[in-house]
């Protein structure tokens, strides 16, 4: 089941969950750090396969703000591991025209990983393909509660004016506001949960949850994710009344034989 061409309905805006790291590694009797090594090479895969199925913006949640319990070690491998991925693989990036930025908060965030996000977004700021979105160190709840202590502090110092906030207004001051809603919401490793990314952003994003350790996904469960997508209706709440006609209800047998 793949994706041939951009025919068909492409969603502009991709988040990915990208989990299973871990497990992956325990499995193989190796320690979890060497599951997070092999995500790397599943990213480049899926930026790729983004690229190439034409989707606009690519948003992947590589560290969270609840990643900070984990064992010091993991954290320490991780913090090395996200600037090391960064600076490894930028040029590479910016030769396929990805534009990168760097979404998360800065408190506990190690500021050399910072650093080389920053590059990152600097040496591709130019581009103009894919919007590849870093999500590293963020927590979609911290994200509101920081937008709303930001929206209060500007109204303090006259910078915006007292007036009711609405969803437009906050979500300017939101660390996406430069990114559309969430489309198409992807979670590797089999869990069904969102665990606080893009929640305000996800409101109406369509869910599809993959039964694969995300060292272990690849374009084709990128490609069956889209097709799901591409078949599903989104109403954002609306309703079109449809009756149908005589010839085409659901016959007598089908109603009887589906009584549970
Ligand atoms: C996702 O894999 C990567 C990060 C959260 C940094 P995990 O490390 O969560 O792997 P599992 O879910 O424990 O297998
Ligand atoms: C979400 O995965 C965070 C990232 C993938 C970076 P987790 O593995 O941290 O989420 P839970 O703990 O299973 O909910
Ligand atoms: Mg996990």
């Amino acid at each position: 089941m793949s994706t041939k061409g951009n025919s068909k309905n492409v969603p502009a805006h991709i988040a990915i969950v990208m989990d299973g790291n871990g497990r992956w590694a325990n499995a193989r009797g190796l320690t979890r750090v060497e599951g997070h090594k092999a995500g790397e090479i599943a990213l480049m895969r899926t930026i790729d396969a983004a690229i190439k199925a034409g989707v606009k913006y690519l948003t992947v949640f590589a560290f969270s703000t609840e990643n900070w319990k984990r064992s010091p070690e993991e954290v320490k491998f991780l913090m090395n591991y996200n600037r090391e991925v960064i600076r490894r693989r930028s040029s590479e990036l910016d030769s396929w025209g990805v534009k990168i930025k760097w979404v998360g908060r800065r408190p506990k965030l190690w500021p050399s990983v910072i650093d080389e996000l920053k590059a990152a977004e600097k040496l591709t700021a130019k581009n103009t393909g894919t919007v590849l979105t870093m999500c590293v160190n963020y927590g979609s709840r911290i994200e509101i509660v920081d937008a709303i202590n930001q929206m209060r502090a500007d109204v303090a110092s006259g910078k915006l004016a007292d007036k009711p906030i609405t969803e437009k207004s906050l979500g300017k001051y939101l660390l996406t506001k430069d990114l559309p809603d969430v489309d198409l919401f992807i979670r590797s490793s089999g869990e069904q949960r969102i665990s606080n990314f893009l929640l305000w952003q996800s409101a109406y994003a369509e869910f599809v949850f993959v039964d694969v350790l995300w060292p272990d996904f690849d374009a084709e469960h990128l490609n069956a994710a889209i097709d799901q997508y591409a078949g599903r209706n989104r109403r954002f709440g609306g309703a079109v009344d449809a009756p149908k006609p005589a010839s085409k209800r659901v016959g007598k047998a089908q109603k009887s034989g589906s009584k549970g």
